[in-house]
């Protein structure tokens, strides 16, 4: 039997409280329910609307089928739900070019379905994120027809980032920027007089406009959404693309092409665009208008930024509340990385006093049982189609739940994005005529993009659309093998992935896996992660084997909780997690 030594690498207290003995502690028994910073060990499930559950068969999402669908999230065991966008919108980027920051879009319902869903939510103890899109708007917000109708110099104009071209007649962009969806970051406009006119900058789709966040007016209209939404209950926002508000002065060329969020060009150096000082600022406002406010509201950043430290600025006392871990999303199914990336997330949180998160899948990425099935030369595609090296599905699965269970057992909040829960896969193979992603556009057609992460999820198999819609109708089609995956089929069934989930956030509840210590365990080979977890409630022991060999537990060990099965020696067999009390 392998002899365990604990050695105590590392250790983190996960607040910023300091008792009256000195000790640190990340938890206040004496807090209320309602006064409790829920947030600092919540796990927030993500909803994405479109994709959910369709109430009137039109083939779409909406949120009457967010609120009918709420009961098995409640049943599941999340705190929270975040919702992607579902205001006004002409979906040119599936919502994240919003026309109305305070109405919702048809095809999703009416702003009292948003009300009946808060409600619904409420009723079933589940806290509501939505997001917010402060970056941009879209072309068709009434504040960017009124510049194009204004022309010029006008103080319409000064909202967004028009300028003039270069060139004698101002026919090229003002700089070198490219969009993050492929193509150049500008578009030039036909101005009111018919003639070809000034630049508007554009980090992601041409319909979806920069703010400049110089402007005043630009800050007061957002304290003035935030207020909006905090008054009819939310419990906080996701920021989409936080680290880009604030660009650097006179706009300086950046001749690299931009990857999918990825807020470093490799050469150490920050791209103008991204993650500028002054944005912190505009985060401090926000805050200051969330603290007015009663229940602990929170922000979470969507900040692709790296190092660590730099991403922990996000979130420093009188910021936001938490910044989405895409350091750990983006680690590989491989044991030092793994174990350097909760470590130095662990670290660069702690030291302003902040929850580390950690996720898995979103809207955005491969789904994590497609990324960990893929052969080891494929890195982190932007999707995947018919024609390109396909992932093993079983092996996926089985490091997926892997992974999952590893990752519940890490201190702080969690996030998972809807699906994941059944062990859904990417689609792999869309045919190329139904995809909607504006990167597949931009690109023309030679990345593949996003929608395979986003097909609208299996219910209940042998019904129309898997459940999904009553009429069979599905904004993008559903692989046959989502049959298998329906939630209908795994309820109830031992060794299912939704039962693997549902008993994980159990634990992770009853133990308080998300409050306490982490200590890394020597004596494990190095391709397996050991930590013991000493949360207020108990000690537990968390193995997660990512070697070939099984590995044995310590004598006495009582197993609580096994991503796969042990061997017939009671070993954690390779790609299993377990989670055990110790003897
Ligand atoms: C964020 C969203 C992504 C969107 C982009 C532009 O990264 O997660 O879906 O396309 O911002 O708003």
């Amino acid at each position: 039997m392998l002899q365990v030594s604990v050695a105590i690498r590392f250790s983190t207290p996960l607040s910023p409280r300091v008792r009256d003995d000195g000790a640190v502690t990340n938890s206040d028994p004496s807090e209320g329910e309602a006064d409790r910073e829920w947030w600092r060990s919540a796990v927030i499930y993500q909803i994405y609307p479109r994709s959910f559950a369709d109430s009137d068969g039109d083939g779409v999402g909406d949120l009457p089928g967010v609120t009918s669908r709420l009961s098995h999230l409640a049943d599941l065991g999340v705190d929270a739900v975040w919702l992607s966008p579902f205001y006004v919108s002409r979906m040119a980027d599936a919502g994240y070019d919003v026309a109305d920051y305070r109405d919702v879009d048809p095809v999703f319902g009416t702003l009292a379905d948003a009300d009946d869903l808060l409600a619904e939510a409420k009723r079933l103890s589940l806290r509501v994120v939505v997001d917010l899109v402060p970056n941009h708007t879209s072309d068709e917000h009434e504040w960017f027809r009124a510049a194009l109708t204004a022309g010029p110099g006008s103080p319409e104009r000064t909202r967004y980032l028009f300028r003039d071209g270069r060139g004698e007649h101002g026919e090229l962009p003002p700089n070198t920027w490219r969009s993050v969806f492929g193509g150049p970051a500008w578009t030039r406009v036909v101005e009111p007089d018919g003639t070809p006119g000034q630049w508007y900058l554009h980090l992601f789709d041409a319909k979806q406009p920069d703010l400049d966040w110089t402007d005043p007016e630009v800050r007061e209209e957002f304290h003035d959404v935030l207020r909006f939404w905090l008054e009819r209950g939310v419990d906080g926002f996701r920021v989409d693309v936080a680290h880009g508000l604030v660009k650097a002065d006179g706009l300086p060329d950046w001749d690299h092409e931009q990857e999918l969020l990825d807020g470093s060009d490799g050469t150490g150096q920050r791209p103008p665009m991204w993650d500028q000082d002054d944005v912190h600022d505009i985060y401090r406002g926000w805050r200051t208008v969330l603290d007015e406010y009663d229940g602990n509201r929170m922000l979470v950043a969507e900040a692709w930024v790296e190092p660590p430290d730099r991403l922990a600025r996000y979130v420093r006392p009188d910021e936001m509340h938490q910044a989405f871990n895409f350091a750990y999303l983006t680690t590989p199914w491989q044991a030092p990385g793994l174990r350097e990336a909760v470590v130095s997330s662990l670290s660069a949180n702690r030291d302003v006093g902040a929850p580390s998160t950690w996720v898995l899948s979103n809207h955005d990425v491969i789904r994590h049982t497609t990324r960990f099935g893929l052969p080891p030369e494929v890195r982190a595609p932007n999707g995947i189609r018919a024609g390109d090296p396909q992932p093993d599905e079983p092996l996926g699965l089985r490091r997926g739940r892997a992974a999952t269970a590893l990752m519940l057992a890490l201190p702080g909040s969690a996030y998972l994005y809807q699906g994941e829960e059944l062990g859904l896969p990417e689609h792999t193979t869309l045919p190329d005529e139904v995809r909607q992603d504006p990167a597949w556009f931009r690109h023309d057609g030679g990345v593949a993009g996003r929608d395979g992460c986003r097909v609208p999820l299996p219910w209940e198999a042998g019904r129309p659309a898997n459940g999904f819609s009553s009429t069979g109708e599905c904004w993008l089609p559903q692989p046959e093998s989502f049959a298998r995956y329906a939630a209908g089929v795994q309820r109830g069934v031992e060794g299912s992935t939704l039962e693997l989930y549902r008993s994980a956030l159990g634990l992770r509840r009853s133990f308080r896996m998300g409050e306490g210590e982490l200590t890394f365990v020597d004596g494990y080979p190095d391709d397996v992660v050991a930590f013991r977890r000493q949360t207020p409630e108990r000690a537990v022991l968390v193995v997660a084997n990512l070697g070939i060999e099984p590995v044995d537990l310590p004598e006495g060990a009582r197993v609580q909780l096994a991503s796969g099965d042990l061997d017939h020696r009671g070993r954690v067999p390779c790609d299993v997690t377990i989670w055990a009390c110790p003897g």
